[in-house]
C-alpha cells in the first residue's frame, strides 16, 4: 500500500467526518459555540497530518473521494457520512476543492464563513458558480474549488436523466430475457452482472434520479418492472447503510432475480382478480423455492451464485420466520433477505394490483410498513429505508398548502428532509395536467405577507390521472402534457 493510501486509510475517513461536522453544526450553532471550535481544530489538524504540510486536493469521481489522487477506500464507520459529503458536494456542482497550506493559518471565523457559503449555495441555480463569484468578493485565498463542468464528470441534466432510463430499461429486457431463458433451459449471468455493476455506478453517482425511476410501474409486464425497482430500491437502501460496491452489485442481482421462480406460475394466477384458491396459493408460494433452483441452473461463478440464492430465497420471510417458505433449519434472515424483504413490500404496496382497488401512497405504504417493524421487517433497517425516501419520496405527487399540486423531484439539502425540490402541475383546461415551474421549497423568497408553502400530504397518483414516472422522466424544459 503506498504511503498516501495508507495516510487516507488512516485519516482520510476522519477529515470528511469532521468536515460533514461542521457543516451540520453550524446550521444550529453560532460561530464561537465550543462544539464547532473544537470540530475547526480537528479538521485542521487531520488536514495538516494528511496533506503533510503541503496543499491537499480532494476531488470526486463517480461517487467517490479522493485525496491526494488516491482513492478514499470504504470503511464502515464513516460510509454513511462519506456518502453524504458526495451527495452534498455534487449537488453544488463541486468536483474537488484544494486546500492551500496557508489554511492553517488561516483565522477560524473565516474557515466557517466559507463553510455558510457553501450551506447557502445549494438554494442558488448554479451554486458553484454563485459560490466562485462570493468567494472571489471574499477572504478565502487558502481554498480553491473546482467546479463540475467537464461533461465526462458531470452529464447534463437531460443526459443524465437519458442514461438513467436507458439503463432501467436495459435492465428491463435483461431480467425479461433471463426469466424466458431460466423456464427453457441454461442462460448466463455475465450480462446481468455487467448490469448490475452500471446499475451501482449510477447509483452511487445519483441515487434520488435513480429512485425516482424506481416510481415505473407497467401494468403489462409487473413482474419484470416490479423485479427492476425492487433491485434499485434494495441497493440505494444497501448503499444507504453503507454496504461495499461488490455488496451491492450482488444485491442488484438479487433484486433482478427475486421473483425468477414466478416463470412457472401461470399469468391467470399472477394477475387474477380477486382471492386465490388454496392450490392457487400453494402454486404461487412456491415461487421463492422454483426461483433459487433455477438462480442454481444459471451458468455463474460458484461464489457468485451462493451469494445470490439466500435473499430470494428468503425474500418472503418476515423477521420473525413467519411467512414463505417455511423453515426449520434457519435462526434468522440474513441481511441480504431482510433489504430484499423491504424493498419487496415498498414495491408491492406502491403498485396498482388487480386484487386491491388501489395501491397505497408511498407516505401510506410506510405507515403501515412501519407498524409491522420488528415482526415483518428488521427495525433498524426499515428506518434506514424510511430516512432514505424520505416520507415524500422523490417521484411520488404532494399538495402544497396553497392547494396546488406538484411531484417531488429532489432533496437538494438532505437535513431538510420536508423541503424538496418540487416541479409544480397545472391543468391545462382539459383535464390534463402539464409541467409547471419548479420550485425549490428551502429557498423561498418572502411574497408579502403570504407564508411560504409547505406539503401538507401525499397524493395518489390515480387522483391526478396519471403516472408520476411519465413526469420523472421527462427532459426538463419539455412541455409534453401526461395523458390523464
Ligand atoms: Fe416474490
Ligand atoms: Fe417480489
Amino acid at each position: 500500500m503506498s504511503d498516501q493510501k495508507a495516510l487516507n486509510k488512516q485519516l482520510g475517513g476522519k477529515l470528511i467526518q469532521a468536515f460533514h461536522h461542521i457543516i451540520s453544526s453550524i446550521k444550529i450553532h453560532r460561530d464561537n459555540n465550543q462544539l464547532i471550535r473544537d470540530s475547526v481544530a480537528k479538521f485542521s489538524a487531520v488536514m495538516t497530518e494528511l496533506s503533510g504540510g503541503n496543499d491537499l486536493v480532494i476531488q470526486i469521481w463517480r461517487g467517490r473521494f479522493y485525496l491526494q489522487g488516491e482513492k478514499l477506500l470504504h470503511q464502515r464507520e464513516t460510509f454513511h457520512v462519506t456518502n453524504e459529503m458526495v451527495d452534498y458536494l455534487s449537488k453544488r456542482g463541486i468536483a474537488g476543492m484544494t486546500f492551500t497550506r496557508m489554511f492553517k493559518d488561516a483565522p477560524s471565523e473565516d474557515f466557517l464563513a466559507f463553510v455558510r457559503l457553501l450551506n447557502e449555495s445549494v438554494k442558488q441555480d448554479d451554486p458553484a458558480e454563485w459560490l466562485d463569484r462570493q468567494m472571489g468578493l471574499s477572504r478565502f485565498p487558502w481554498v480553491e474549488i473546482t467546479r463540475d463542468l467537464d461533461v465526462t464528470h458531470r452529464d447534463s441534466d437531460n443526459r443524465r436523466k437519458e442514461k438513467a432510463r436507458n439503463a432501467y430499461f436495459h435492465a428491463l429486457s435483461t431480467v425479461k430475457e433471463v426469466g424466458i431463458k431460466a423456464s427453457k433451459g441454461i442462460t448466463g449471468v455475465r450480462k446481468a452482472r455487467r448490469l448490475a455493476q452500471m446499475l451501482v455506478d449510477l447509483i452511487q453517482e445519483d441515487n434520488s434520479l435513480l429512485l425516482g425511476l424506481s416510481t415505473i410501474k407497467d401494468y403489462d409486464d409487473y413482474t419484470y418492472t416490479h423485479s427492476v425497482n425492487v433491485a434499485l430500491l434494495a441497493t440505494c437502501l444497501g448503499r444507504y447503510i453503507g454496504l461495499s460496491d461488490i455488496y451491492l452489485e450482488h444485491i442488484t442481482v438479487c433484486g433482478l432475480f427475486h421473483d425468477l421462480g414466478k416463470v412457472e406460475v401461470s399469468k391467470d394466477i399472477l394477475q387474477k382478480q380477486g382471492k386465490l384458491s388454496n392450490d392457487e396459493w400453494e402454486s404461487m408460494r412456491r415461487h421463492p423455492l422454483t426461483g433459487v433452483r433455477h438462480i442454481l441452473r444459471l451458468h455463474a461463478p460458484h461464489t457468485l451464485r451462493s451469494r445470490i440464492i439466500l435473499g430470494p430465497f428468503e425474500h418472503h420471510l418476515n423477521v420473525d420466520l413467519s411467512g414463505y417458505p417455511k423453515t426449520h433449519f434457519m435462526k434468522k434472515l440474513s441481511l441480504m433477505g431482510k433489504i430484499l424483504r423491504i424493498a419487496d413490500v415498498y414495491e408491492a404496496l406502491t403498485a396498482e394490483r388487480s386484487y386491491r382497488p388501489r395501491s397505497f401512497t408511498p407516505d401510506e405504504a410506510l405507515r403501515r410498513m412501519w407498524s409491522e417493524a420488528g415482526k415483518s421487517f428488521d427495525p433498524f433497517l426499515l428506518k434506514s429505508f424510511i430516512n432514505m425516501i424520505g416520507i415524500y419520496p422523490v417521484g411520488s405527487f404532494v399538495e402544497l398548502s396553497t392547494g396546488e399540486m406538484g411531484i417531488v423531484m429532489e432533496y437538494p439539502d438532505e437535513s431538510e428532509r420536508d423541503l424538496p425540490k418540487v416541479m409544480l402541475l397545472k391543468d391545462n383546461g382539459d383535464g390534463r395536467f402539464i409541467q409547471a415551474e419548479t420550485i425549490n421549497l428551502a429557498a423561498q423568497t418572502p411574497d408579502g405577507d403570504k407564508p411560504p408553502r409547505r406539503i401538507v400530504s401525499g397524493v395518489h397518483f390515480s387522483k391526478l390521472g396519471i403516472q408520476p414516472s411519465k413526469f420523472f422522466l421527462q427532459s426538463s424544459g419539455s412541455q409534453a402534457a401526461a395523458a390523464s
